[in-house]
């Protein structure tokens, strides 16, 4: 039996840059893997039989993007093959957090271990992009610079270690109609995003506040009536760096510059109704395996 973690994630920054003719948007954005996760224990199973238990009703099984993910990796690199797949879910769904995309293509890095397949990264990131334009970044996690749909992923130095509470405002937000919202307001000029760094240079909470920008971020609270009230009781939290809707929404991030101060507004925000919140910290690349 073999178990792996599946992160969340957070957009420092995400630029629209317009639309495809596919009907999808080019973008640009700097995704970072957060210590909020779900768990995926995988078994072999002799029947060649792909099977998934999730600890909270996900609706038809064949839809999961986890059997998909699973059943895609069998068809095309491990015939005959089985698995028993169990998901223990933590990261909230519908709230820009990536959690299904996160449980997907840490199935496939389960899998590829359990099957012995011995896929490198890349081949593993583009199985993931056929499942979900965000499915390659987790992969490998960390901080990465993604573009095209989001499914181009370039590495970059982590940034290990900051502290980002996230605040799950009870609702779900729709990503297509997030992005159907923003193309009628196509009318600004894109942001260009600076951050160049060393692999060993700290890179601190202030420096990371000054680049967040989330070009979504005011179409997810134009969508949601439930995340438009909890933006607008949560403007004046105190230790506050910057504050932040998670890609599509309906989570909002908030950069903390240090641990009290992290758990500290966790729990004022959850004393106080306003929805799911979790203290956490940003991780650095690589598979968290148990
Ligand atoms: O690729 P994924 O299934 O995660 O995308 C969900 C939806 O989000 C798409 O159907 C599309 O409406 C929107 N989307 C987009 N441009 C992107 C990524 C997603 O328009 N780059």
């Amino acid at each position: 039996m073999l178990k792996v973690y599946a992160p969340a994630k957070i957009n420092w920054f995400l630029e629209i840059k317009g639309k495809r003719p596919d009907g999808y948007h080019e973008i640009e954005t700097i995704m970072q893997a957060i210590d909020l996760f779900d768990e995926i224990t995988v078994q072999e199973r002799d029947d060649g039989r792909i099977t998934l238990d999730c600890d909270v009703d996900l609706g038809p099984v064949e839809d999961n993007l986890v059997y998909r993910a699973a059943r895609l990796l069998q068809q095309q690199h491990a015939q005959g093959r089985g698995a028993q797949i169990a998901l223990k879910k933590q990261i909230p769904h519908g709230a820009g957090l990536g959690g299904g995309s996160s449980d997907a293509s840490n199935a496939l890095n389960a899998l590829n271990r359990l099957w012995d397949l011995g896929l490198e990264q890349k081949p593993l990131e583009s199985l993931a992009s056929e499942l979900g334009s965000d499915c390659a970044f987790f992969v490998q996690g960390g901080t990465t610079w993604c573009t095209g749909r989001g499914e181009v992923v370039e590495p970059m130095p982590d940034i290990v270690g900051l502290h980002v509470v996230i605040l799950y405002p009870n609702a779900v937000v729709s990503t297509p109609r997030v992005y159907a919202d923003l193309s009628r307001h196509l009318t600004y000029d894109p942001r260009d995003c600076y951050l160049f760094h060393h692999p060993d240079d700290r890179v601190d909470a202030l420096r990371m506040a000054s680049l967040v920008a989330n070009r979504l971020q005011e179409s997810a609270i134009r969508v949601s009536g439930r995340l438009q009230h909890v933006w607008a009781q949560t403007a004046q939290e105190s230790g506050v760096l910057v504050r932040f809707v998670s890609g599509s929404g309906s989570a909002i991030a908030f950069l903390m510059p240090d641990d009290a101060s992290s758990h500290s507004l966790a729990r004022v925000l959850q004393d106080r109704k306003l929805g799911r919140a979790f203290a956490t910290k940003t991780l650095p690349r690589g598979v968290v395996w148990e």
